[in-house]
């Protein structure tokens, strides 16, 4: 049987809050360690970072990996031999599969995902940039609900979406500036199907694909899943520069870019005007496909203004927007705006997906849209006191820490000043907070010196759990390894 190395941060991140249960750490390392063999996150054949690796990027000690390989050896899910390491046997009636790893292998493990509906309320979660409906939003939702009746007719089957809706969001794109017909509109089931649609339209495996980095890992996810060979270009302060950009797109001869211009995820910058004006000069004739996501485009903070779309100076582009920012994921409603013969294509791979999505929150989300702007300001002020009850609490308890102010979105991307934010992540976890570090947020695990921070919560909950990231940062600090970098 082949083996195949696996990268030790996949494993960290497939591992997620592993050590937040009860005994002691070398057992709940060990469990953790099965449940991903059973759940075929770890192939029989994956061969596991040296003990040393683990030790290190997990925050425990060496002797607590090799109890935990011990262990697991006891209980046949692991083997070792000398100078071969520890690989993952082929157990509980797993077929090798010749010890390849698919692109399907990166399912399962993303930490943003993996603690939506935990139930465990000792822990303050970091991690997801959701946010939960404001009383007003509620409010909105409830009483377009009750008025929503009147689509419960027919079969209910609308593979492009609900024709209400298709009309709203063209009404909106064209009064951004981006004249749009309904049938340039395909209503999906949130942002991130939209993503999934078009990667699985347009990428065959091993073709080339630009991303900034840091970038939403939901997209990074839906492109690895089909195989992409994913390149990169920076996120700066004040957003992705075009002439990046181009640069990539002349390097890597991508099938695909894809770009947050607007309230980036996890970075909060915009892409301004001027950039989205060059880049669309030099793309007028190039093959690549541009993909923006507009999912956060409608939460600016004060005074910012919202940019056009790229979709208004370059034709052929696909634009993703959602429902689940502004309002609530829970509607799982979203949408792409392109070309209408590009949106028939992927509406027949929508039809493969899910045949259609739900007419009745299609309706809700058409009304939503109708009376939209009191909703908007309500949530941006909700978003305003959240991100001041961050800052202050990080600038009280965490003052080396550095961030660039958002412009809008829902999270800052903090930077450490020295250390490990995998590491960090892991010491943050033992005391009740859950946080994503940056490597999750670049698909070759860069950035370990970045913190995503979303200011989603409560301001109460964000100033405990500043309060708890404080406490970790101080045990974290104090470990003799890391004590030595930290600047005299
Ligand atoms: C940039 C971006 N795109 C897409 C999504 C997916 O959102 P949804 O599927 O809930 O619409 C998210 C969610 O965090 C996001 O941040």
């Amino acid at each position: 049987m082949s083996r195949r190395s696996v990268n030790p941060w996949h494993l960290v991140e497939m591992l997620g809050d592993w050590s937040t249960g009860r005994g002691p750490l070398y057992r709940q390392l060990a469990d953790a360690i099965a449940r991903s063999v059973d759940q075929g996150d770890l192939r029989p054949g994956a061969r596991l970072p040296a003990e040393r690796t683990m030790a290190s990027l997990l925050t425990v000690s060496r002797t607590t990996v090799v109890a935990a390989m011990d262990l697991l050896k006891t209980r046949g899910y692991l083997d070792s031999s000398p100078g071969s390491g520890t690989w993952v046997r082929a157990v509980r009636g797993f077929n090798p599969a010749g010890g390849i790893v698919t692109p399907a292998d990166t399912v399962g493990r993303n930490p943003l995902f993996s603690r939506l509906g935990a139930a465990d309320d000792s822990v303050i979660d970091f991690t997801a940039s959701v946010l939960s409906p404001s009383p007003m939003v509620e409010a909105a939702i409830r009483s377009a609900s009750r008025e929503a009746g009147d689509v419960v007719d027919g079969p209910g089957y609308h593979p492009s979406g609900l024709p209400a809706l298709r009309e709203k969001v063209a009404e909106w794109f064209t009064g951004r500036g981006v004249p749009t017909e309904a049938d340039q509109v395909l209503i999906t089931s949130g942002g991130q199907q939209a993503i999934m649609l078009i990667a699985a339209a347009h990428i065959q495996p091993g073709d080339p694909v630009v991303v900034e980095s840091p970038t939403y890992p939901g997209a990074l996810d839906a492109f690895r899943l089909v195989g992409a060979a994913i390149r990169t270009v920076p996120v700066g302060p004040n957003g992705t520069l075009a002439q990046d950009v181009l640069q990539a797109i002349e390097a890597r001869k991508p099938i695909l870019t894809y770009l947050i211009p607007s309230f980036h995820n996890p970075t909060g910058t915009v892409m301004d005007e001027f950039e989205r004006r060059r880049l669309a000069r030099r793309l007028q004739d190039h093959p690549t496909l541009v993909i923006e996501d507009e999912s956060l485009v409608e939460l600016p903070l004060d005074g910012v203004e919202v940019p056009k779309p790229i979709a208004a100076h370059l034709d052929g582009v696909l634009t993703v927007g959602s429902a689940s920012k502004p309002y609530w994921g829970g509607l799982r409603i979203g949408w792409v705006r392109g070309p209408a013969d590009l949106i028939r294509r992927l509406t027949h791979y929508k039809t493969v997906f899910d045949l259609a999505s739900p007419v009745t929150t299609q309706a809700v989300v058409a009304r939503l849209l109708e009376g939209s702007a009191p909703l908007l300001v309500d949530r941006r002020r909700q978003l305003g006191a959240q991100l001041d009850a961050l800052i202050t609490s990080l600038e009280a308890l965490l003052p080396e820490w550095q961030w660039a102010p958002p412009q809008g979105g829902l999270s800052i991307w903090a930077s450490l000043p020295w250390g490990s934010a995998s590491e960090f992540a892991q010491v943050a976890m033992r005391n009740g907070l859950a946080v994503v570090a940056g490597p999750f947020f670049d698909p070759h695990s860069q950035h370990d010196r970045h913190l995503r921070l979303p200011f989603v919560l409560p301001p109460v909950t964000i100033r405990r759990g500043v309060e708890r990231m404080a406490r970790a940062w101080e045990q974290y600090t104090g470990r003799p390894g890391v004590a030595a970098h930290r600047p005299a």
